[in-house]
């Protein structure tokens, strides 16, 4: 699968729009993703609008591209409400399986992006929270920014035999 060994991050981006069946492919992928028990636990924020982009690169040290980014995608948990509120932490791993597949569907749309972290940052979590108006059992796990790449990502071989253990450590 190309993408996968095509995938690096982009933090440099043409001002050029997304286009909307682009966003919903990617979005798509996201909802594909595995997830423990097949909760599913995920919801998605669009967010394009340069002001509110420009207001989640204030919220971390670590997210300057925004200001340049199309677009920027967070994948959100619902940790459910009263009985139902999730205690286990399972969903981590079930956000980052659909971080991951959006952004390889990223890659196969002409498109570049780069994974912000978010969850487990409270103090990021609590900024974005307020900003975009989230119930507080909802958590914005991470942020996606995305666009048309500035320039083409240079491919990088990571295989590293010494790494992998067959049948013992
Ligand atoms: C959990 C996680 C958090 C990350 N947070 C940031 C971030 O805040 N800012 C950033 O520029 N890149 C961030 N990255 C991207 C990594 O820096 C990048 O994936 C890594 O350097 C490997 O490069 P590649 O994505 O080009 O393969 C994050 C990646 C992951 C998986």
């Amino acid at each position: 699968m190309s993408a996968i060994f095509d995938r690096r991050s982009v933090r440099s981006f043409l001002p050029k729009a997304v286009e909307q069946y682009k966003l919903e492919r990617i979005l798509r992928a996201g909802f594909q993703a595995p997830s423990a028990h097949n909760r599913q636990p995920w919801e998605f924020i669009v967010i394009s609008d340069a002001a509110d982009l420009a207001a989640i690169a204030e919220m971390s040290p670590y997210a300057e591209m925004l200001q340049q980014a199309a677009a920027a995608i967070a994948p959100c948990v619902n940790l459910g409400q009263g009985n139902g509120i999730r205690q286990d932490t399972w969903w981590v791993q079930d956000l980052s399986a659909a971080t991951e597949n959006m952004l390889l569907q990223i890659v196969d749309e002409g498109l570049g992006a780069v994974w912000l972290g978010w969850y487990p940052d409270m103090v990021r979590v609590k900024a974005f929270s307020e900003h975009f108006g989230l119930p507080s059992h909802v958590l914005p796990f991470s942020v996606i920014a995305l666009g048309y790449p500035a320039n083409p990502p240079q491919k990088e071989d990571r295989y590293e035999p010494a790494k992998v253990h067959y049948g013992r450590y």
